[in-house]
């Protein structure tokens, strides 16, 4: 099988509102807003990674604005691009500024894609060049979180938010991107396949599309090879899991522990989602200890991302897990 050079995740990206799925709210608020392209407000795009943020403000740049003047017109930025302060402010200053008297009348867009990235200081920067830019000039902020953005910035623009992908829109697409690359994925393992590949992608439909065209290229879906599709992103493979499964059920911690030291790559929070899916498996536990459990969970993974040693706190959890079953 040849391998397909072209990037999936661009090649559907959608090109219209209406192949914008699950964000009913947001986009049918922004079709009312770009109707008039002067009173558009500066809009500030917030959700999690793969949910159509980029795809949405591209949709309104090509809506608004003629081939021939895109380019032009149309400037894209990144979080990366705006660590240096003297370089934001000379770009958009450039930006906005030039050809004035050409471009009047003429819509422009700057695109700042991880604005939740850009230094705080950078953000003020930012604030004074929207608050002082022409009204022919619009901004389009995105990130996956709000909070990391100044409120003079929040205030000044209106606010749009994404959903995560519920399975069936994610599976849906997956199904559609199957059919049209003509993939052959074995009948009777179908689904287990495609609730792998939601698994893995926790409702982002970049890494969702992005696991699939890496499993056509590794050749993985001949025998449909679902561990190795695990492992390449970061989980552990099935039989592994099963196994550790059946000893923090049995509440073996040590045999658990013995599992889990013999695991060779891990991603922490990878393997704290998988551990998850156990929680409905606990039969004998009630409510109360779930929640705690729950709890708990979200406590290792918080101090995780905190820095904390993994091997420490996962081993922690996995006692936590073997000892609450055998209350
Ligand atoms: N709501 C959606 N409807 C249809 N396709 C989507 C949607 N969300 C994501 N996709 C698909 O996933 C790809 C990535 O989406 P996009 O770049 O818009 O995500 P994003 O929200 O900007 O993510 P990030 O926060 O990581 O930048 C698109 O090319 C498209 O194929
Ligand atoms: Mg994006």
């Amino acid at each position: 099988m040849s391998i397909d050079l072209e990037v999936w995740v661009e090649k559907y990206r959608p090109a219209d509102f209406d192949e914008i799925v699950s964000q009913n709210i947001a986009v049918n608020n922004l079709k009312s807003f770009v109707k008039d392209k002067f009173d558009m407000p500066h809009m500030i795009f917030a959700g999690p990674a793969g949910t159509g943020k980029t795809s949405t403000a591209l949709i309104i740049a090509n809506k608004l604005l003629k081939k021939d003047k895109y380019y032009r017109n149309v400037l894209e930025l990144n979080a990366s691009d705006t660590v240096r302060m003297k370089f934001v402010r000379e770009k958009l200053n450039d930006f906005v500024n030039q050809n004035m008297i050409l471009t009047e009348n003429e819509l422009k867009i700057v695109i700042l894609d991880e604005a939740d990235n850009i230094p705080k200081t950078v953000q003020q920067t930012l604030r004074r060049i929207i608050e002082s830019a022409p009204t022919n000039v619009k901004f389009i902020l995105m990130c996956n979180y709000i909070n990391q953005i100044i409120d003079p910035i929040v205030s000044r623009c209106a606010v749009f938010r994404f959903v995560s992908l519920p399975k069936e829109k994610v599976v849906e697409k997956l199904k559609y991107i199957a059919q049209q690359e003509d993939l052959s994925i074995p009948k009777e393992r179908e689904k287990e396949f495609f609730d792998t590949l939601y698994f893995i992608s926790s409702g982002d439909l970049r890494k969702a599309i992005n696991t699939l065209q890496m499993a056509v290229s590794l050749e993985l879906l001949k025998d449909l090879n679902i561990d190795e599709i695990l492992k390449i992103s970061g989980f552990i493979e099935n039989a592994v899991f099963i196994n550790l499964k059946t000893a923090l059920l049995d509440g073996h911690f040590l045999k658990a522990r013995e599992i889990f030291t013999s695991i060779d790559y891990l991603d922490s929070r990878n393997f704290i989602r998988q551990l998850m899916q156990l929680i409905p498996d606990l039969h004998e536990m009630g409510n109360i200890e779930k929640s705690e459990l729950i709890s708990y969970f979200g406590d290792i993974d918080y101090y995780i991302s905190q820095g904390g040693d993994e091997e420490i706190q996962l081993t922690s959890l996995l006692a936590e897990i073997a000892t609450k079953k055998k209350v």
